[in-house]
């Protein structure tokens, strides 16, 4: 299964979780990208680019196992084939989450390079979903709304879906 939606949305907190609860191995394509170039994202999108940090990605993708819970990092669904991918190995649970609530979460931007900029991370997180939105919608098999609810309730309705 994956967890899908955009940054601070939860998906690694909850994934961990979900897995813990299901007995599944997780997987987390930011940090099998971080553990492949032993550099920080930062890192690469600067000493590399967006474009060599999007490659590693789909690398990321394409070797998650199947029969695991697995959280794709934000952008993974821009790439037709990364979206192919996920939807090969349902459910595919979007964690929607409003931007407001995003930006509360990521609270340090300085890990994630789209929003380390001047500016209100709210408004930039905003532009970002409204890009992605109806791939997320698409691509889903599933949506949580996260923004009433803790990580614990979000886990809850994964393991649900997970076990529906
Ligand atoms: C990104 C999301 C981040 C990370 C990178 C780019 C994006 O992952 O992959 O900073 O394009 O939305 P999370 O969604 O896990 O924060």
């Amino acid at each position: 299964m994956w967890l899908i939606g955009m940054m601070g949305s939860g998906k690694s907190t909850v994934g961990a979780l979900a897995a813990q609860r299901l007995g599944l191995d997780f997987y987390d394509t930011d940090q099998m990208v971080c553990d492949r170039a032993g550099l920080s994202i930062p890192e690469i999108w600067q000493t590399h680019g967006e474009k060599r940090f999007r490659e590693l990605e789909g690398e990321a993708v394409t070797s998650v196992p199947p029969g695991t819970v697995a959280a794709a990092g934000g952008g993974t669904v821009l790439d037709p084939a990364n979206r192919e991918i996920i939807a090969s190995s349902p459910p595919v649970v979007w964690l929607r989450t409003r931007p407001e609530t995003m930006a509360a979460r990521v609270g340090n931007a300085g890990d994630r390079p789209l929003l380390d900029a001047p500016g209100d991370a709210s408004d930039r997180l905003e532009r970002i979903l409204a890009e992605r939105a109806t791939l997320y919608l698409r691509l889903a098999t599933h949506v949580v709304d996260t923004d009433e609810l803790t990580a614990e309730q979000v886990t809850a309705e994964v393991v649900s879906i997970c076990q529906s």
